[in-house]
């Protein structure tokens, strides 16, 4: 018999599916049904990234693109790129992740994007078509192989967005990745952190497969980095870096604490001179 979708069955199943793994995006369903109600106005949050994203995601131009969505979480992202005309196919390697997205994709009811189980480091990965985009949101600090990960991704397409948590003080010139002291997330293994990578070090990996353009949008107030990278090129490369500048004195105190805490290892023999 088929399920009538009252907003009580949506509130239930929301309810539900929270219970097997928190929502990490805010999605509004019908009846203003919320996934994950409460602030969000912090720096990770999937409404705060869009306002960032939109303004690029319009000037690079998506209607009638192939677009993959890689670690797509629950999908809030390529229901907006679908929403704007592109073929969007959103993978994750997390099951419940997924099943989330599509929980999301019968209520709301469309079948673009589509979404798929795929880990990045698979061969059904590689056995997928080319894209137009490649939007890696939130992805790149949350891999243990990220110089893998980028070769698979670059074999798939021309241009990525990615999005990331960086060193909030960079230094972002120097090709510099610092491996996180964070455990590993026993409650949400993929969520677990490994390497804030600096934008010279993610370009460096790039440029080693044949990405040329670059765009930096870098502001430490929001403590996320966002580049875009492509082979070919596009309006978007003419125009200057955003970038907004960390301050002298801010940027004067963190590294003379990091460059202290250094002298102190040394002498207390934890580290090598
Ligand atoms: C922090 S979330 C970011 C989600 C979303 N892109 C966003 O910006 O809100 C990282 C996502 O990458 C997924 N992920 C981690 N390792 C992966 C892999 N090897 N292959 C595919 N997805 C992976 C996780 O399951 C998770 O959904």
């Amino acid at each position: 018999m088929k399920k009538i979708k009252d907003n009580s069955y949506i509130q239930n199943k929301v309810l539900k599916l929270n219970s097997e793994q928190p929502w990490n995006h805010n999605i509004i369903l019908p009846g203003n049904i919320e996934t994950r109600p409460g602030n969000q106005m912090s720096h990770g949050k999937n409404l705060v990234k869009w306002n960032r994203i939109e303004p690029i995601i319009d000037s690079l131009g998506i209607a009638n693109k192939n677009v993959l969505d890689l670690g797509c979480n629950e999908g809030f992202f390529s229901k907006e790129l679908a929403d704007k005309g592109a073929n969007v196919l959103g993978i994750d390697i997390d099951e419940l992740r997924i099943k989330k997205a599509k929980f999301v994709q019968s209520i709301l009811g469309f079948t673009n994007p589509a979404f798929k189980v795929i880990d990045i480091y698979s061969r059904e990965f590689q056995n997928l078509d080319k894209f137009d985009l490649c939007l890696c949101m939130g992805f790149i600090h949350r891999i243990p192989d990220p110089y893998t990960a980028i070769q698979a991704i670059g074999s798939k397409t021309d241009t990525i967005l990615f999005e990331w948590k960086a060193l909030k003080q960079g230094p972002h010139d120097d090709a510099y990745a610092y491996f996180s002291q964070k455990n590993i997330n026993k409650d949400d293994y993929y969520g677990t952190e490994y390497w804030l990578v600096s934008y010279a070090a993610l370009e460096s990996v790039l440029k080693r497969m044949n990405f040329k353009y670059f765009y930096r949008l870098d502001d430490p107030r929001q403590r996320r980095a966002i580049l875009v990278a492509s082979k070919v090129d596009n309006k978007i490369f003419s125009q200057s870096n955003i970038i907004v500048h960390r301050g002298r004195i801010r940027t004067f105190l963190s590294h003379t604490k990091r460059y202290l805490q250094s002298i102190i290892k040394i002498i207390t023999g934890k580290i090598n001179s």
